[in-house]
């Protein structure tokens, strides 16, 4: 395998990525998703220049909550002379995952986890998906002797066999997910991105932190999104049980129209 020089991070995405590369002193190739989190295709083919780069896609991505297109990662894939992580933590609650493309691309890797739709975060579960002969060797030089809990193992299996169970939950956040975003886009001063996750990034025309107490003293905890950096007012909203649907859009109507 050529060594490998630059990690691109295509941003804003799950800040753990840049922490993670900085901390292994990786030299990071950033590069700007449209202001409305689409993918700029042309701006990132040109920007992959032949040198074996990583490419991070968080795809549901986090914090915007939008999934890219097969079409668009399969043209990645073809534009990198190195790898693609895919990082699909959220793609339960989306439908369409890409993992199938292993098969297809083996400059292609995809990271799951049991931390979000399976609900277990805590128990540190989580997988990677490439073809057979990346794997061998990604086994025999990097993984450690014990990776995960053995607990944990136990628990994801149950999980697993109880994928019903979990399947159902995953149909309700998105029955939940469609009728918060139609009410909320029905309020003033809020624009409200197509999300296929478990939670909605919103932009307001407030300073993001005025809108994160006022939601606080009401009792409602959403998350001001500043470490995205760009000066503008966004934060993300957990997409609530079922039941507390209309208290959340109450307590928006009241911040939002007063
Ligand atoms: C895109 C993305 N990937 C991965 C994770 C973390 O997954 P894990 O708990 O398996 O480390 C998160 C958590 O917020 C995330 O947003």
């Amino acid at each position: 395998m050529a060594s490998l020089t630059n990690a691109v991070l295509i941003e804003p995405t799950f800040s753990m990525y840049r922490k993670c590369l900085n901390a292994h002193k990786r030299r990071i190739l950033s590069l700007d998703l449209n202001d409305d989190f689409t993918l700029d295709l042309d701006m990132v083919q040109d920007a992959l220049d032949g040198s074996n780069e990583v490419v991070f896609l968080c795809s549901p991505n986090n914090p915007s909550g939008n999934q890219f297109s097969r079409d668009e990662v399969r043209t990645l894939l073809e534009s990198t002379s190195g790898f693609l992580v895919l990082d699909e933590a959220y793609v339960e609650f989306s439908g369409e995952s890409l993992v199938g493309m292993t098969k297809e691309y083996q400059n292609l890797i995809v990271l799951r986890t049991f931390s979000k739709a399976f609900g277990i975060a805590g128990l540190r579960v989580g997988y990677a998906v490439m073809n057979r002969k990346l794997a061998e060797k990604t086994r025999s030089t990097l993984l450690l002797p014990y990776p995960v809990c053995t607990v944990s193992l136990k628990v994801a299996m149950i999980l697993l066999e109880r994928y019903e169970e979990v399947s159902q939950s995953r149909a309700d956040v998105q029955r939940t997910r469609e009728q918060l975003c139609q009410e909320l886009r029905k309020l003033p001063d809020i624009t409200v991105y197509p999300s296929v996750t478990n939670f909605l990034l919103l932009e307001v025309t407030q300073p993001s932190r005025l809108l994160v107490e006022s939601m606080q003293q009401l009792g409602i905890k959403i998350r001001d999104v500043e470490w995205v950096n760009t000066g503008r007012n966004l934060v993300r909203v957990t997409v609530p049980p079922y039941d507390e649907l209309n208290r959340v859009v109450g307590c928006f109507k009241e911040v939002l129209i007063q």
